[in-house]
């Protein structure tokens, strides 16, 4: 009898754990590289990695359901870049204001710099509402970067687009708000490893504050459970933070250029090679949402971040 209550207990502190954990999500989580935006309405969208770009919705962070694809009848400009026929458009980015979606996304194939990121626009971010806003930015193997990985950060009035996986890393291009097109061809490095062949992408910016957090994905993705992802964060010292443009510096003062890199989440327990990572701000403050790997696939994580030490950490 006790022993039974005893278990009773114990089976609905983990059920009420579950069920309150911001962590919890159901319904169709299978994402890779997810991004996050939320509407007027409070609607929130999740665009990944997928011939022309999965689209889930939920109207509580918890709950999703895949509602189709930004590209419903696939996406033949992508194809020079993916080399094959509707393939797979990777690594999407979203922001919403004032009614208005911008999607950036990016084609390439692996290991490839023949790589391109394209724009999107959207009033309603469903299915078949998409208008292609053409090609923003390219590689070439003349580059010493990869045109992958787009993430927009809208600073006020001053936009930037940052980019890049591997090669010399994480680069940012200043945008032109009344059209998301990158403005002038001044590139500026940010990021770079030379650990692990060079292993850093997916970045994001985030301004929590006066600061600038640099997120990125660190060592590999997309090798199942033998992925060895994990999300990595700097920032900018407070002496020179007005810009998002470059210093970033991890936890210990190591320079982001020089091997730094603070760990905000990498592999634990079921979680493997968390990576592909966003940060949104919600009314219950900032969220970072990811992809990590199980033997069934990519699934979709959404953690709260408490910055209050100044640094993110996952809650
Ligand atoms: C894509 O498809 C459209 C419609 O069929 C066609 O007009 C266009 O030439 C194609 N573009 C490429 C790059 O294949
Ligand atoms: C990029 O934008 C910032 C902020 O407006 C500006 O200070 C800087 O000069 C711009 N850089 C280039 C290369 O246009």
């Amino acid at each position: 009898m006790l022993l039974l209550s005893l278990l009773s207990a114990l089976i609905l502190a983990k059920l009420t754990l579950a069920q309150v954990g911001p962590g919890v999500v159901t319904g169709n989580t299978a994402v890779h590289d997810p991004t996050i935006c939320k509407d007027s309405a409070g609607k929130y969208f999740i665009f990944s990695t997928a011939p022309g770009i999965e689209i889930r919705t939920s109207t509580d962070r918890t709950a999703w359901t895949l509602v189709g694809k930004v590209w419903p009848n696939g996406a033949n400009w992508t194809d020079e870049y993916t080399g094959t026929s509707n393939g797979n458009i990777w690594a999407p980015d979203c922001y919403y204001s004032n009614g208005q979606f911008w999607l950036y996304y990016s084609a390439s194939s692996f290991g490839s710099q023949k790589s391109a990121i394209f724009l999107a626009k959207s009033t309603t971010g469903l299915p078949g509402s998409w208008s292609h806003q053409g090609m923003i930015t390219s590689t070439t193997n003349n580059n010493n970067y990869n045109a992958i990985d787009p993430n927009l950060l809208v600073d006020g009035g001053n936009w930037y687009l940052s980019l890049g996986s591997w090669w010399t890393g994480i680069k940012l291009q200043n945008v032109t708000s009344s059209t998301g097109k990158v403005s002038g061809s001044s590139v500026t490095s940010i990021a770079q490893r030379t650990a692990n062949g060079g292993a850093i992408e997916a970045s994001v910016i985030y301004k929590s504050g006066s600061y600038y957090y640099l997120f990125t994905s660190w060592d590999h993705c997309c090798a199942g459970t033998s992925s060895d992802y994990n999300i990595r964060c700097a920032t900018i010292p407070p002496l020179c933070n007005d810009r998002p443009t470059g210093g970033y510096v991890d936890k210990n003062g190591v320079a982001l250029t020089a091997g730094g890199g603070t760990l905000v989440l990498g592999s634990h327990g079921n979680i493997v090679g968390p990576g592909g990572q966003d940060v949104m701000t919600d009314n219950d403050g900032p969220i970072l949402i990811y992809h990590y790997y199980t033997p069934s696939g990519s699934f979709l994580g959404i953690n709260r971040l408490d910055f209050s030490s100044g640094w993110p950490v996952v809650v």
